[in-house]
């Protein structure tokens, strides 16, 4: 049974979020951690749409930029991914709730934010991504990045922490479990981060908003 708390649609999934809150961690040390921010039908259907897309091998190796080279982004990333797109009902539930969510954002923190891309990530047992930034200092692309977990049940020794860095890359700063429901926020241009090795398969939403860098009316190549 559904509870009274998250009988909302998806933009009243976003009015939910504390946004004074996250507006001040976003501004004072660039991330927010919000548990629950998702009601748990929401994440198991995203759960189950996510292991739908491996059963029908329609997961891919994830890239790095525009590196082809596959051994050197196997030493830096192992995870399989695909791009969120509006081909379900729960793709499109999380895609408005995302939109919801940049409005918001735009509002409180005078953004500009334009657009929303993510995918889907299942970290089979073993992988990790190394210590990375989203997006480059000055490059204003992408200035928001969004994870969402996905995993009931996940135990401390499952491992697949997402760490958050100092700008040195090895001091850190947070270190997350990817629990169920739990949704983390930061500022893709100042937070190294790293996905710690997983022992258990992991699966979340990775995603990020965009700056419009658009010239002469042409919206720049999204990825
Ligand atoms: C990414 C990333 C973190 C995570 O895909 O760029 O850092 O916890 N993902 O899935
Ligand atoms: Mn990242």
């Amino acid at each position: 049974m559904s509870s009274a708390k998250w009988a909302d649609a998806p933009q009243g999934l976003a009015d939910r979020l504390p946004l004074d809150a996250i507006a001040e961690a976003l501004t004072d040390h660039g991330w927010w951690v919000g548990d629950d921010a998702l009601p748990p039908d929401l994440t198991a259907r995203l759960r189950a749409e996510l292991d739908r897309l491996e059963d029908e091998d329609r997961l891919r190796r994830a890239g790095i930029g525009r590196e082809t080279d596959y051994q050197l982004a196997r030493d830096v990333r192992r995870d399989r991914i695909r791009w969120l797109n509006r081909e379900s009902a729960v793709q499109a539930e999380l895609l408005d709730f995302a939109g919801a969510l940049k409005d918001r954002l735009n509002r409180a923190l005078f953004l500009g934010l334009f657009e929303f891309e993510g995918h889907f990530a299942l970290y089979p047992e073993g992988a990790f991504y190394r210590t990375h930034y989203d997006s480059f200092r000055g490059a204003a692309n992408r200035l928001v990045s969004l994870v969402l977990f996905l995993n009931p049940d996940w135990q401390p020794d499952h491992g697949g922490e997402l760490v958050l860095y100092a700008d040195d890359e090895t001091t850190e700063r947070a270190r997350i479990a990817p629990l169920d429901g739990r949704l983390v926020l930061f500022l893709s241009e100042e937070i190294p981060h790293e996905v710690r090795p997983t022992h258990a398969p992991r699966r979340s939403v990775a995603g990020w908003y965009r700056l419009n860098t658009s010239i002469g009316g042409q919206i720049d190549p999204p990825r």
